[in-house]
């Protein structure tokens, strides 16, 4: 990603502006621009009136401590996450209130309601005790989008446990290197789960993780249910595995919640970076929930009678932050879908939003272009008029989709949050908020209030169009990397003095809204998914044929980028397309099927600068079938020209 792209400067003269409707703006949770001002002038007042909201054991002596890059909020305060999150909602009165209502990808649904939630929990969270899980102890989630991941994720919080949530969709061995990275002692899984009428077989996929995955000493295994639980065996292991619904059968229904410090730590969530090995992010407990419940509530204006819906998977930080703690920490109605967006049709997601009147609803930009290219028709058989706010998360939003999603979904009328943020900043940072803001297609508009961003160049000054910068600490920041403190403070602290490196690019306009661009180091963004450039290749060179291979992002319609690899044979190995197929699915095998690479080019070189550095640039030339830029640092000119020759030959 270059942070001069001259198509981009179209987009800053973008004219069509929204404002808020007046029928939310009237009653928005934010609804005076001078929130802007008032948090600018005392951050830390603005913070703690919002930790105010939430209930602590014990009050903080002192709301930030800023030794750069170490922040600790809410210093000597004391709370707990599933406490927040369910008991002082059902000690209010509301433990009628419903908290997850949920639908399997088959039709099947089940309802938590706050006392529900809360009850399975501390049955769980007694269950983990009973197994040896201490305080501080990690514990691995791998499971599909069922409500278990839920219970699972906030009995972790009660017990004082950590935990890492691994999504579904990645192969065994990405399990196990987190399993084995955290030293995680127990983990949490299900016989399957359903996606686009097939299953997935987590509990075969974790067996399989298991045999490197020596830390573990007890697994839990959530019996999918229906159809599913008859059609995948899970032979369980006596004395290793244990069923879920045996365990919580079997457990007291009430648990004490440990007392937690503001900044223990709450959990880790591994994520691309680049290097070949994934990073652990690590979050706290006081500063994290304040943020994700105070940018749930009002950058979604969250209302009692809202009925919210965000498309995510836990296994990724939006799930974290906006299907569990932000959204259940306000005591919302969450609405949770276990599948694909086209099972059985294309209209599921908005059968969906009928059947349960969502009227926040939560989605990426990958997503919204694939429902434009689906059709108008889906959404139009079904009545929408429910829907109050649109938002979008995870990559950059093209005008075209984000005028779509405002015409066809929003029917004209919901304003739309496109929200910035990242795993590592745990909450939502550049956002409009859409009782104030006026909004433009394609830019996330402003920091939230409290928040500090800036656009910087190399040298650490301001700029219109540079790197992204967030210059002042903020309550659900990283804390560290898990286990590798110095990859904490190289990646994201050494760029520039005390001030954090987002890895993205970004321009400023006439307005001084932001414009992300995307990321400016060596990770993909595909289907708003973080894959590292280096993890890819370590796997394809993983595979006996290969000897080298660089891969680069391509532009994509509908996923955003695709990945593109270009791999070298090892001398007497001849390419074929049996061998390309096999080198894709060894990626699958190695990753996840996110990671399997979209083109392979074959090639006998690649191009090298003469000090033997790959020339990424051009290969990003080639692969999206560019007129190759400038070549005269190249180390031997010709490989150019032989690859577009292999690559068209590919194509
Ligand atoms: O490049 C930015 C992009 O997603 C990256 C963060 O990815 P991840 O940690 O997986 O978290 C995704 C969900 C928060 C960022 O560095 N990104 C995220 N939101 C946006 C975005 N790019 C443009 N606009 C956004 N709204």
């Amino acid at each position: 990603m270059s942070t001069d792209s001259g198509a981009f400067d179209d987009l800053l003269h973008e004219e069509r502006r929204f404002s808020p409707p007046a029928e939310i703006a009237d009653d928005a949770v934010l609804r005076d621009p001078s929130v802007y001002a008032e948090a600018a002038s005392d951050r830390e007042a603005f913070w703690a009136g919002w930790a105010a909201e939430l209930d602590w054991f014990e009050p903080w002596s002192k709301v930030l401590e800023w030794d750069p890059p170490r922040a600790q909020w809410f210093i000597d305060g004391k709370l707990n996450v599933s406490h927040n999150c369910l008991d002082r909602h059902v000690e209010a009165g509301r433990g009628d209130r419903r908290a997850l209502i949920w639908e399997g990808e088959p039709g099947d649904t089940r309802t938590y309601s706050y006392s529900e939630l809360l009850e399975e929990v501390s049955r769980l969270a007694n269950a983990l005790r009973d197994l040896g899980v201490e305080r501080g102890d990690r514990v691995t989630i791998y499971l599909p989008m069922i409500p278990e991941a839920a219970v699972a994720m906030l009995a972790c919080t009660r017990i004082g446990a950590i935990h890492s949530v691994v999504f579904g969709g990645f192969s065994p061995e990405s399990l196990a290197d987190r399993n084995n990275d955290a030293r995680a002692k127990v983990l949490i899984t299900a016989d399957g789960g359903w996606r686009r009428g097939a299953v997935v077989p987590l509990k075969a996929n974790a067996d399989e993780a298991l045999q490197t995955s020596p830390t573990v000493e007890n697994v839990v295994v959530v019996a999918r249910g229906g159809a599913l639980t008859e059609e995948v065996a899970a032979p369980m292991v006596d004395g290793r595995d244990h069923w879920y619904h045996e365990l919580i059968a079997g457990a007291a229904p009430d648990c004490q919640p440990e007392v937690m410090d503001s900044e223990d730590t709450l959990f880790v969530l591994y994520t691309s970076g680049t290097t070949g090995k994934p990073k652990g992010v690590v979050h706290t407990t006081g500063g994290y929930l304040t943020q994700v419940y105070a940018t749930t509530k009002s950058v979604f204006d969250l209302h009692d009678e809202d009925v919210y819906w965000c498309t995510a998977d836990v296994g990724w930080i939006t799930g974290h932050s906006y299907i569990v703690y932000g959204p259940l920490a306000n005591c919302a109605q969450v609405v949770m879908y276990e599948g694909a967006p086209d099972t059985p049709d294309r209209g599921r997601f908005w059968e969906l939003c009928q059947k349960y009147g969502v009227t926040i609803f939560y989605t990426a930009p990958t997503a919204i272009r694939a429902f434009m290219r689906w059709g108008d028709q889906w959404p139009g058989e079904y009545d929408l008029s429910s829907l109050r706010i649109l938002g979008t998360v995870g990559e950059p939003i093209n005008p075209e989709a984000w005028m779509w999603y405002h015409e066809v979904i929003g029917g004209e009328r919901c304003p739309i949050v496109d929200t910035w943020w990242q795993t590592e900043t745990g909450g939502i940072m550049i956002t409009p908020l859409p009782g104030i803001t006026e909004t433009k297609p394609g830019t996330a508009t402003r920091p939230f209030p409290g928040i500090e961003a800036k656009i910087l160049d190399d040298d650490g000054n301001e700029t219109r169009a540079g790197y992204l910068a967030i210059t002042e600490p903020w309550p659900s920041m990283l804390r560290t990397v898990w286990g590798d403190d110095e990859r904490f403070m190289q990646t994201y602290w050494s760029k520039w003095k005390d001030i954090y490196f987002a890895g993205d690019g970004a321009k400023l306009d006439s307005d001084d809204y932001f414009w992300i661009l995307g990321r400016v180091d060596d990770v993909l963004n595909v289907a708003g998914h973080r894959i590292g450039t280096a993890e890819v290749e370590s796997a394809l060179v993983d595979h006996h044929a290969v000897v080298e291979s660089a891969v680069v992002g391509k532009k994509h319609d509908i996923k955003g980028e695709s990945i593109a690899a270009f791999v070298t044979l090892k001398e007497g190995i001849e390419g074929s397309e049996e061998l390309v197929a096999e080198l894709r699915q060894h990626v699958g095998t190695k990753i996840g099927a996110i990671a399997k690479p979209e083109l392979i080019v074959l090639t006998a070189d690649l191009p090298k600068t003469r000090s033997g550095k790959i020339m990424r640039r051009l290969l990003r030339d080639i692969a999206e079938g560019r007129a190759v830029g400038d070549t005269t640092t190249l180390a031997d000119p010709a490989v150019v020209r032989r690859l577009q020759d292999e690559h068209e030959e590919e194509g």
